[in-house]
């Protein structure tokens, strides 16, 4: 009983993390599609030349990746939300499949990125994006094979690996606003790490928050966010 008043709580507190991630991903969309549409200025730290004028450069692959990030940003919560799986089913199923495509589009494309446009964060950020956008497809894939065999279970613990790596890219400006502030240091020179750091604690804490909601013997099932 106390285990699961504590995941209530604790849940409470991720259901508003996730909804300032997503608000924040679809902010990055918006931001970087009127920066390729010339309608406000690319950053430049310190006055200097601006550092990611080449997303204008590859406006496709660039919107290939970034407009399902909305979808899958808006999409993301309503599947883990309680009340919708269990009183609207076949909305549940149909946004799930969008979702999939979209967060499919997004993995595919973010593994294509590095090869057309070298990362700002150089070999360190496309190495790290490259790893967790396979084990984002890799995480999807498993999502979706334990759903046709009706294993919910396995099928929301996958889905909760997979949508925490997908928002982690909104954790990841947040931290890179820590290094503009306090580092000192270029964005060549941090982004890769802001990558490194973002993906691993979203998925250390979502392997944390599987585990412990995760049904037990004699334990109810804590499966609030979800
Ligand atoms: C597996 C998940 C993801 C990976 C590995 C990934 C990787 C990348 C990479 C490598 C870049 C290029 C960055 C650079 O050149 O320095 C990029 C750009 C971008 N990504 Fe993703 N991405 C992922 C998911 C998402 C999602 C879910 C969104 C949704 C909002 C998103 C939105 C963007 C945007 C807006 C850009 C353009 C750069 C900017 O304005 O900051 N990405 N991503």
């Amino acid at each position: 009983m106390e285990h699961a008043k504590a995941v209530k709580r604790v849940s409470r507190l991720l259901w508003i993390l996730v909804f300032i991630l997503a608000a924040i991903g679809i902010g990055m969309v918006v931001r970087r599609t009127l920066v390729i549409a010339g309608l406000i200025p690319s950053f430049s730290p310190g006055g200097g030349p601006p550092f990611d004028t080449s997303f204008s450069k590859h406006p496709v692959i660039t919107f290939v990746h970034m407009l399902p990030g909305v979808l899958f940003m808006i999409l993301g919560p309503l599947q883990f939300m309680p009340g919708i799986r269990a009183r609207h089913i076949r909305l549940h199923r149909w946004s799930g499949r969008v979702f999939l495509v979209s967060a499919y589009i997004i993995g595919l494309s973010a593994i294509c990125m590095p090869f057309i446009m070298l990362p700002i964060g150089g070999v360190n950020e496309a190495a790290g994006s490259i790893l967790f956008a396979i084990f984002f497809l890799v995480a999807l894939s498993k999502a979706w094979w334990h759903i046709l065999r009706k294993e919910t279970a396995l099928h929301r613990e996958w889905m909760i690996r997979a949508f925490a790596i997908g928002l982690a890219v909104a954790t990841i400006r947040p931290i890179m606003v820590l290094f503009f502030a306090f580092s000192g240091l270029t964005p060549q020179v941090f982004f890769g790490t802001a990558f490194w750091i973002g993906f691993t604690i979203h998925l250390i804490a979502a392997e944390v928050w599987v585990n412990w909601t995760r049904s037990r013997p004699g334990r109810a099932s804590d499966q609030t966010l979800y």
